[in-house]
């Protein structure tokens, strides 16, 4: 809208020289002299003109770009995340555990680490859209009180709205309905974020778990 509105500004400021200039040549032919040396300093003008123009838009045009990078700083986002683990059609897994203590320590999986590369949706359907992939890991870290793990991951959300990461790390104590993780960073859209997930579990079924994640962001 801006740099339109420069153009015209630029190109109504060109008009009204020209005009004057147009008016300059119609006069009476005995100052011809007169109006060649004046013709020559307005044309000289004009070209400075146009060039102060073409600057003013480089300089709008710049100020645009620079405003379509700059980070969009949304206060919440919400997403489900769906982690599969073990099913014996290795193709449908989006986790693997990676690491496990060679006994059953505690019965309580204590030792286990599972890496994972799970989808991000906006539902809690599979088919429902998607808006991103958790990439990270977990390891069950409770030695003793039920299954607790230690969480990391970076949320990789890429959507027509909200494009960056959103890093999150905390104790993810498995058994309570509902628990909070901390997010200590985040990029692009999301640049220097702060904040606060409040995780719940969606459903269980077998080797698939569905988590949703509401996030509540500071900057
Ligand atoms: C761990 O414990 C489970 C259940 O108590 C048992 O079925 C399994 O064989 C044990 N695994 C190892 C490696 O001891
Ligand atoms: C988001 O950013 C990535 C990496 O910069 C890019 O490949 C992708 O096209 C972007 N997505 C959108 C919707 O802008
Ligand atoms: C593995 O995935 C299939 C297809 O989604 C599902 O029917 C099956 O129950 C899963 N296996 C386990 C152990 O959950």
């Amino acid at each position: 809208m801006s740099s339109f509105f420069s153009v015209d500004l630029a190109l109504i400021f060109h008009n009204f020289l020209v005009a004057q200039l147009t008016q300059l040549c119609n006069c009476p032919a005995s100052t011809r002299a007169r109006i060649a040396i004046k013709r020559h300093s307005f044309e000289k003008m004009r070209s400075i003109v146009i060039w102060m123009g073409f600057l003013l838009i480089f300089v709008v045009l710049c100020g645009s770009f620079a405003d379509a990078r700059k980070p969009r700083r949304p206060s919440s986002i919400h997403f489900y995340m769906r982690d599969t683990l073990q099913n014996k059609t290795k193709s449908l897994n989006t986790a693997y555990m990676v690491a496990a203590p060679n006994s059953n320590l505690t019965g309580l999986k204590f030792g286990a680490v599972i890496v994972f590369d799970d989808p991000l949706t906006e539902g809690p359907d599979l088919t429902s859209k998607r808006v991103g992939r958790g990439q990270g890991t977990y390891m069950y870290d409770n030695m003793y009180t039920g299954f607790s793990a230690l969480l990391g991951f970076s949320a990789i959300i890429d959507t027509p709205h909200y494009n960056g990461t959103i890093n999150f790390f905390g104790a993810d104590r498995l058994t309570l309905p509902t628990r909070e993780i901390s997010v200590v960073g985040g990029t692009g859209d999301f640049e220097l974020a702060r904040g606060i997930a409040t995780i719940t579990t969606n459903s269980i079924d077998g080797d698939t778990f569905i988590i949703h994640c509401n996030v509540r962001l500071y900057y």
